[in-house]
């Protein structure tokens, strides 16, 4: 008998878990992935959603007229995004696995891509790895817009004054968390996850879009609903050069 993968139920209202143990999924757009969504409406060519999860951008894009391709590492979400995405906006939607860094597409294959709280769960190298691909995977001119979970987010927000000291003092990545189960309040809650996070800020956006050859138009903290002033959001628009 064959069994139709289900999305979860909300955790709390308007979060919805991965099947992955990937942190959650918004069932609202931060602005940034709004301003995505926006703007893939305006694109002849389409645009990628990268660690899509169930699609809450994909689906705001397509219903801006956008042609998206929706990816993410979990068979799972991509099912059901491909199954609950209205048949009127199924022709424009094509959807495919693929894993940061070593994902591939075609250079120059999207007007604009979305990396929307993905970042955080790579390390160093493969960061900037995966800016490298984005960067060739834009059209010239194209843009990319990027949220990351910053130190200031859920449970990682115990470890903020740290994330600060260590800021002041220079460090590249001072965000990151070795072991995450040190903030949790039990230890069996990380089966599943990585053993760590790498929580960045809009600083560290923007200056590794530029080392990858962007023009950084903006990088900010955000927040998501009521929170919108927030800082468990870092959010940046950046142009590949035409
Ligand atoms: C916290 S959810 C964010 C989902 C959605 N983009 C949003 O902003 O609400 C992270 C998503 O990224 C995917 N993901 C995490 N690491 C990834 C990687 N290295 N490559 C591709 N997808 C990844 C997960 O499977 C999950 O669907």
């Amino acid at each position: 008998m064959s069994t139709t993968i289900q999305r979860p139920k909300p955790f709390i209202a308007g979060l919805v878990p991965t099947l992955n143990h990937r942190g959650f999924m918004s069932e609202t757009l931060d602005r940034f992935s709004a301003e995505f969504a926006a703007h893939a409406g305006a694109c002849a060519a389409p645009v990628l959603d990268m660690g899509c999860a169930y699609g809450v951008a994909t689906r705001a894009a397509l219903e801006q007229g956008a042609t998206v391709h929706a990816c993410d590492m979990e068979p799972g979400h991509v099912e059901i995004l491909a199954r609950e995405t209205p048949e009127d906006l199924r022709p424009r939607l094509s959807t495919s696995v693929g894993l940061l860094p070593g994902v591939d597409f075609p250079g120059g294959a999207f007007a604009a891509i979305l990396c929307s709280r993905v970042l955080h769960f790579l390390l160093a190298a493969e960061i900037r790895s995966s800016l490298e691909k984005m960067h060739d995977w834009l059209q010239p001119g194209g843009r990319l817009f990027l949220v990351a979970d910053t130190p200031y987010s859920g449970f990682w927000s115990a470890g903020a004054p740290a994330y600060e000291q260590r800021k002041a003092a220079g460090e590249e990545w001072p965000g990151f968390i070795e072991d995450i189960a040190a903030y949790l309040p039990d230890r069996a809650a990380i089966a599943g996850m990585l053993p760590y996070l790498n929580p960045l800020d809009p600083d560290i956006l923007a200056r590794e879009c530029a080392r990858a050859g962007f023009v950084v138009e903006e990088a900010a903290f955000t927040g998501r609903g009521a929170d919108r002033e927030g800082r468990h959001h870092a959010g940046a628009i950046a142009r590949r050069p035409a």
